[in-house]
């Protein structure tokens, strides 16, 4: 397990929310205060199954109140060890490139749509597998419970996981991204995933989604204002 990426809550509270979440009486019962009861909540989710091959429920990172959040598609291997959002090569990818635009990743929320990492096995290998539009909805409840806490003025998905998460319908990259998109409280926009930029095999097409993703985070932040 991770360290404690965030205040524990109290263990009564803590107890409460395992109980309310066990008993999936998520939106009547319980709504987290906090984000960190937002972590420890998810901890004990039964929405969907993926949970049964987690290390441990992934949650997101940031300032308790962040005008600008990125949402990613689930944790992978290594966020699912080390129980923080975006620190593996992706989360590398997307470092660097939040610094190209001069986002400060500290000062944004850094979240996922899923919060369990889906895998399966290829030896000792844990390989990353595509959440489902189930999934998707089943965990939705979570990143709402984080856009209510957080109030982020403007919330980027990173591909379309993300998207369909954010948007509640199908997003397709090329054709949403560019333009912000009316949430009601808050702006969304859609760029690629991170690990879109690891898979590209042409060292001139990465070399032109690079500049593109960094224009796109640099937008999301001029859009902060
Ligand atoms: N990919 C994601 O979408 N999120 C992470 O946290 C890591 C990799």
């Amino acid at each position: 397990m991770a360290d404690a990426p965030h205040t524990e809550p109290s263990r009564r509270t803590a107890r409460a929310v395992a109980r309310s979440v066990r008993d999936g009486t998520y939106d009547d019962a319980f709504a987290p205060a906090s984000i960190a009861e937002v972590w420890t909540a998810v901890q004990a989710c039964r929405r969907c199954d993926l949970w049964r091959n987690a290390t441990q429920g992934v949650a997101g990172e940031g300032p308790a109140r962040a005008a600008l959040m990125f949402v990613g598609e689930q944790p992978g291997d290594q966020e699912d060890l080390a129980g923080k959002p975006f620190v593996g090569p992706a989360g590398q990818m997307f470092d660097k490139a939040l610094a190209e635009a001069g986002v400060p990743r500290s000062e944004t929320y850094v979240t996922n749509a899923v919060k369990h990492f889906k895998h399966e096995p290829r030896g000792k290998r844990r390989i990353h597998a595509k959440p489902n539009v189930g999934e998707i909805r089943a965990c939705r409840w979570w990143l709402e419970s984080e856009r209510r806490l957080v109030r982020p003025k403007v919330i980027v998905a990173l591909g379309a996981t993300a998207g369909r998460a954010v948007f509640d319908r199908p997003v397709t990259v090329a054709e949403d991204r560019g333009h912000p998109f009316d949430l009601g409280d808050a702006k969304g926009l859609v760029t690629v995933h991170p690990a879109y930029l690891l898979r590209l095999p042409s060292q001139d097409d990465r070399a032109k989604a690079w500049t593109l993703f960094v224009a796109d985070l640099r937008a999301a932040w001029e859009l902060v204002g």
